[in-house]
């Protein structure tokens, strides 16, 4: 049986077009730098977002990660948002390989890091602390509803850590739906940070690979950090080649997921035990169920896969639903009277 699987972007299947690239990508030994299709994709990645050099990675986990071990010692601390991906869904990747201290802060609504608040959390110069030397941000937030940051807010948090001696990375796992949803080219919303990671692998339908890109000092440096993780891979140009379609045809048609997005929230908002979260930005539909609903999440989950749709629950009693280019309209449609049947 087909689903409608709203369960995440990371679902997506390569396009037809990304296949027949795949099968067709001239390749050699990424690990000594031989690779075409990968240089090429690094080097476009590079330039999309306002950065000398691109790294392509297995995901976008490791991509974060290299970016941290690279800019950080240990002991260092970031500062980063409590709900922030990093913090939840990376193992705790950087303090466990990289002695990285993370000193988390409450995101605001929007996802974004107040700067005044992030200013109490610089440590001063004492031996008796750990030294701050990163602020992480992530665009679009997940856990934040799909939200975006835009450009006057990265250009303001860029100029207000670098006036302190820090740097900026950026999660933009989601990057290109941020730029899409504001009408922004995407360097718009990078320039001016010091490293970003984005994913290949979620809206933009490639089956692995996320880039990450900074300057080519930072780069290099990053390029040792992935061959310690064993992420340097060889003819990697077979995904990288997936990557180069992502980049080239599926930016712009993240709007139609947008849209869909807003359509499936507008019909799920009628339902009288839904309780959703907002308008959507991006491509993420969250919302609570009503303390009338008697069933759990999982009977929920259930009873939405027998009509043939897979949904993920968030927490015991919210849902979060991803739209991506693999959802059209039937799909939102049934979607929406699906709902309407197990929570009637
Ligand atoms: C905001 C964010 N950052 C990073 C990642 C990690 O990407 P990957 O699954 O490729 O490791 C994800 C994955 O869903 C994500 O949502």
């Amino acid at each position: 049986m087909e689903y409608i699987d709203l369960r995440s972007d990371t679902v997506t299947h390569p396009t037809p077009a990304m296949r027949a690239a795949m099968a067709a990508a001239p390749l050699g030994d990424d690990v000594f730098g031989d690779d075409p299709t990968v240089n090429r994709l690094q080097e476009m990645a590079a330039e999309m977002v306002g950065k000398e050099a691109g790294l392509f990675v297995p995901s976008g986990t490791m991509g974060n990660l290299i970016a941290l071990l690279t800019h950080c010692q240990r002991g260092d601390e970031v500062i980063v948002g409590a709900q922030s991906h990093i913090v939840l869904y990376e193992g705790g990747g950087i303090s466990s390989l990289g002695g990285i201290h993370s000193r988390q802060i409450h995101e605001q609504p929007d996802g974004s890091l107040a700067l005044e608040e992030i200013e109490t959390f610089i440590r001063p110069e004492d031996v008796h602390e750990p030294i701050t030397r990163l602020i992480a941000i992530e665009n679009t937030h997940n856990r934040c509803g799909g939200t975006f940051q835009t450009p006057e807010y990265i250009r303001a948090l860029a100029n207000f850590a670098h006036a302190r001696g820090l740097v900026v990375h950026m999660d933009g796992a989601r990057l290109f739906n941020a730029a899409v949803a504001q009408g922004v080219a995407a360097r718009e919303l990078t320039t001016p940070l010091d490293s970003v990671t984005f994913c290949l692998s979620k809206g933009l339908c490639a089956p692995v690979g996320s880039v990450l890109c900074g300057s080519q000092a930072f780069i290099a440096r990053a390029r040792r950090v992935r061959k310690h993780l064993g992420g340097g891979m060889r003819q990697a140009g077979v995904i990288a080649a997936a990557g180069i379609v992502a980049l080239e045809q599926m930016i712009d048609r993240l709007a139609e997921d947008h849209t869909r997005a807003r359509r499936l929230a507008e019909g799920l908002g009628q339902i009288r035990s839904i309780q959703l979260d907002g308008v959507p930005q991006t491509n993420m539909v969250y919302f609570n169920l009503a303390d009338s609903v008697h069933l759990t999440v999982e009977q929920i989950e259930r009873q939405m896969q027998t009509r043939g749709i897979l949904v993920h629950a968030d927490g015991k009693r919210r849902f979060r639903l991803v739209t991506h280019y693999w959802i059209d309209d039937a799909a939102i449609d049934k979607t929406i009277q699906a709902f309407r049947e197990v929570l009637s």
